[in-house]
């Protein structure tokens, strides 16, 4: 049991949304829709303690930068003990609203190829939710592609409303079974 991440769950509820990291069966299933030859900026929201972080990392080509934003200090600190020493890594202790606003405090393009999150969107209220799905929208290409995983489908008809195509998968090594949903922005 990861007490890290349990006792954050029963402090944080609504924003950190499950008891357990995610599995690395479902990391590796987040980051298939990745092509990792091309990709030169992947944004990560709620990247927790790093679980798809590590698999993104372990892939990505030397020149792609990661952006990790993550809303709660203590899973913060452990991204940045884990990770500072790598080369474009970005690191910010915010909220994704603010996503544009981080990718230009850093100089980087405001256009990404990725977006990867981890966020609790059943968990999370509309409001925020289609506040955070509209900033992704805007900063992803028109070639971008956005790829979430929740453990029910109850927000698949919000997130049609944002992006195209979503192609669905299920992974069942992850405790609960979680669905991968990656979704176009053209
Ligand atoms: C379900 S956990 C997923 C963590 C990690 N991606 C994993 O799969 O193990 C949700 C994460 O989203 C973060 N989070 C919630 N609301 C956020 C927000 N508005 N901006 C950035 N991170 C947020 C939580 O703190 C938590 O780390």
């Amino acid at each position: 049991m990861n007490t890290q991440f349990f006792t954050q769950y029963i402090k944080n509820l609504r924003t950190v949304g499950a008891v357990a990291p995610s599995s690395p069966h479902l990391a590796r299933k987040m980051v298939l829709p990745i092509n990792f030859t091309d990709a030169r900026v992947i944004v990560q929201f709620g990247p927790g303690t790093g679980s798809f972080t590590s698999e993104i990392l372990q892939r990505r080509n030397d020149k792609t930068i990661v952006v990790l934003i993550e809303y709660n200090e203590s899973f913060y600190e452990t991204l940045v003990s884990k990770y500072r020493d790598e080369q474009g890594v970005y690191i910010y202790n915010g909220t994704a609203e603010d996503v544009d606003g981080i990718l230009k405090q850093y100089g980087l393009p405001q256009k990404v190829d990725y977006i990867v999150s981890g966020l609790p969107f059943a968990s999370l209220p509309d409001k925020q939710s289609r506040a955070i799905l509209d900033r992704a929208k805007n900063i992803l290409g028109t070639d971008g592609t956005f790829i979430t995983f929740q453990y029910t489908l109850l927000k698949k008809g919000l997130l049609d409303e944002y992006f195209n195509q979503i192609v669905i998968s299920r992974e069942w090594r992850n405790v609960p079974p979680a669905y991968v949903l990656a979704g176009t922005n053209s």
